[in-house]
């Protein structure tokens, strides 16, 4: 059965230091930035008697690269990483829908249940039902979980912080309704990253992450991400990667390693810029006196995001180290919506998120599903006081058309 050279090192430290140190057992140079492999083929061994043929089907143990459709040095070294960061056996793809896929391929319930969250999932799962005939129930309909009889061997997906609103839905929960039928629980943490979460502890069997949003942090590499603690699954996924074929270029990986290294900086930065601006806005509309308040109250209908989930305990169980750097603001018409973004100077109107720069989408321009008067909001790395200010002077200038 094939392995790879990335097996899990639980190293005693800390996710800052894990970030720059857990693939130092993959130095081969001395150079103190990792080098860019690109290429797709590798030498065999000079030694005739080191060459061990591959058996019909199975692959033997990879201890050296082959080819980059099977593993490359880049990604065996950003799979140690993240193996590191998420506790458990990481396997990177090409996109975080291309990870979606890989683990539908790998599981192949009959049944998956889904909240609604990020509709390119519910794509990948369409498509995944009209090769394999897999049903598609509500996460919360339990009359539905029973008609459709999930159970054993089938999926609950759950993702949370959950698109577009970065509000929590209850993961513990849901893993003990599941558990009791049988059922697998994935968890799309890409809302909340490493430091913020840790789904397994919370029960997950398997995590996903678009690692295009805060994993690579930049806004310029695609990836998708999965992680299990069950080595015989991480193996068998491996092979399947194999001929499924999406895995990530050298180029796209090597950029996910350098961004690797910040990822706590850039998260808890991000996360808790958020939670100040959510609050700040939220303070406006509700209880705000003067003539910010009035203009915020003119244009915003309400705020969105698990800070604000302060009725409900285990939200702060379930994301102990801060909240997701996304929420959404439901602006009072769909003019003011489509308009708000042209009147920032320091968000970028784009759809995506995670990256250092704070970004704005009218959703609608991506998302058919979504009410026409939500703004999903995507925090970055700035000064939290300056994007509060640009949001003011928005907010400001959208009250006297
Ligand atoms: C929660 C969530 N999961 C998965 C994806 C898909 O990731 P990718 O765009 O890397 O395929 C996205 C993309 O926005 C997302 O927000």
């Amino acid at each position: 059965m094939a392995t790879n050279e990335n097996a899990r090192q639980d190293l005693p430290y800390s996710l800052s230091t894990l970030s720059v140190h857990a693939d130092d057992s993959l130095n081969r140079h001395t150079d103190v930035a990792p080098p860019i492999h690109l290429s797709t083929t590798f030498r065999y061994s000079d030694d005739p008697e080191l060459l061990v043929p591959i058996n019909d089907g199975e692959f033997g143990p990879l201890t050296a690269p082959v080819y980059s459709r099977l593993s490359s040095p880049t990604s065996t070294r950003i799979e140690t990483i993240l193996s590191s960061l998420l506790h458990g056996h990481a396997l990177t793809y090409s996109s975080g829908l291309s990870a979606f896929h890989a683990l539908l391929t790998f599981l192949n319930p009959k049944v998956v249940a889904i909240g609604g969250g990020y509709h390119g999932c519910h794509g990948v799962l369409d498509l995944h039902s009209k090769l394999s005939g897999c049903k598609k129930v509500d996460l919360f309909d339990d009359a539905a979980w029973d008609e459709a009889k999930l159970g054993k061997g089938d999926l609950v997906h759950v993702e949370s912080p959950i698109n577009p609103t970065g509000e929590a839905v209850n993961i513990v929960e849901l893993v003990e309704k599941s558990r009791k039928r049988g059922a697998y629980v994935s968890v799309d943490a890409t809302f909340a990253p490493p430091p913020l979460m840790e789904p397994f502890k919370l029960g997950a069997d398997i995590i996903m992450h678009s690692g295009t949003k805060y994993l690579g942090g930049h806004s310029d590499l695609l990836c998708g991400v999965l992680v299990t603690k069950n080595t015989e699954w991480w193996e068998k996924m491996f092979v399947e990667r194999i001929f499924l074929g999406s895995v990530m270029g050298g180029l796209e990986g090597w950029l996910a390693i350098r961004s690797l290294r910040t990822l706590e900086l850039r998260v808890l930065r991000q996360s808790g810029n958020a939670e100040k601006l959510v609050r700040w806005i939220h303070d406006l509309v509700t209880n705000g006196e003067g003539s910010d308040a009035e203009a915020a109250r003119k244009v915003v209908a309400e705020v969105k995001h698990a800070s604000l989930q302060t009725d409900q305990k285990w939200v702060k169980e379930q994301l102990p180290n801060g909240f997701g750097p996304v929420f959404v603001i439901s602006m009072k018409s769909r003019v003011l919506a489509r308009t708000l973004p042209s009147k920032l100077r320091l968000f970028h109107h784009a759809t995506s998120l995670g990256g250092v720069e704070s970004l704005i989408e009218w959703r609608k321009m991506s998302d058919a599903t979504v009410d026409d008067r939500v703004l999903r909001v995507s925090i970055g790395v700035e000064n939290w006081e300056d994007l509060r200010d640009d949001m003011l002077y928005a907010f400001q200038q959208l009250a006297t058309l």
